[in-house]
């Protein structure tokens, strides 16, 4: 492999169960191809994951499958919700959590989070962990304190846990997801510093990845990618269309 960056398609609710599967099937060989510039991680909606991995068990390939939420319970009378060892049965090597439209729509509180993030290393399951201020938070310059809010009761989980994998450590500012606007490079730089220092104080032995997310697209990536302490882009709108995500994972080649 060329290159260990990672690049994730979070593609929420804006596809259907149809729609996901026609994308790995009319595109795998590309979707191949591009896994050997790095690590290509794909999150449909709950339904879709299963048939597109069985789908993708008929190729030699290296791409990944993550869920975009998971509970933050094992098992038992929570009905609707998702537990994370079905998603590990299916095949899910990775889930997203902390989202900001989890937060946000959904009310989900940093104790519900580091619940979620325990049921997934209990499984075996990588989480891809979002943090990231509001728009309002950034103004009155508060993303420090805010993002260490949110990490803070992660890295104690995290740090308590025996099964640690690698973990993907997504900064998203609420304000850059879906607007086309995105952070300049000081801030950028700044933020990650900080995450960093949060981080270095917890000793983990582990890899740990650091992403961006926030509006992602082919004439930004390389900027951002810039970026010394990123390694890797969580991509949302962009990664809708096979041809825009195939132009943002090329890029850093
Ligand atoms: P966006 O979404 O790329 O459409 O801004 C990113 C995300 O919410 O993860």
């Amino acid at each position: 492999m060329l290159n260990t960056k990672i690049f994730i398609a979070n593609w929420k609710m804006n596809k259907s169960f149809n729609e996901s599967l026609l994308f790995v099937k009319a595109h795998m060989q590309e979707l191949i191809k591009l896994a050997e510039h790095g690590t290509i991680i794909l999150c449909p909606s709950f339904v879709a994951l299963y048939p597109m991995i069985e789908f993708a068990k008929s190729y030699k390939h290296s791409l990944f499958f993550g869920a975009q939420n998971c509970s933050q319970f094992d098992q038992g009378s929570y009905t609707g919700e998702v537990d994370a060892i079905s998603l590990y049965e299916l095949g899910v090597t990775y889930c997203i959590v902390g989202h900001s439209e989890r937060r946000l729509l959904f009310n989900e509180s940093n104790s519900i989070i580091t619940e979620k993030i325990k049921q997934l290393l209990n499984t075996g399951i990588k989480p891809i962990i979002c943090i990231g201020e509001t728009g309002q938070e950034y103004q009155a310059k508060q993303t420090i304190s805010v993002i260490g809010s949110q990490l803070q009761p992660i890295l104690e989980v995290l740090t308590t846990s025996k099964n640690l994998p690698a973990i993907t450590l997504a900064y998203e500012p609420i304000w850059s997801i879906g607007t086309g606007v995105i952070p300049d490079n000081n801030h950028l730089a700044m933020v990650y510093e900080e995450i960093q220092k949060m981080v270095a104080k917890y000793h983990f032995n582990h890899k740990i990845d650091f992403l961006y997310g926030g509006s992602v697209d082919q004439d930004n990536t390389k900027s951002i990618l810039n970026n010394d302490y990123i390694n890797g882009l969580l991509i949302g709108g962009a990664s809708l269309n096979f041809q825009k995500f195939q132009k943002i994972v090329s890029l850093q080649c």
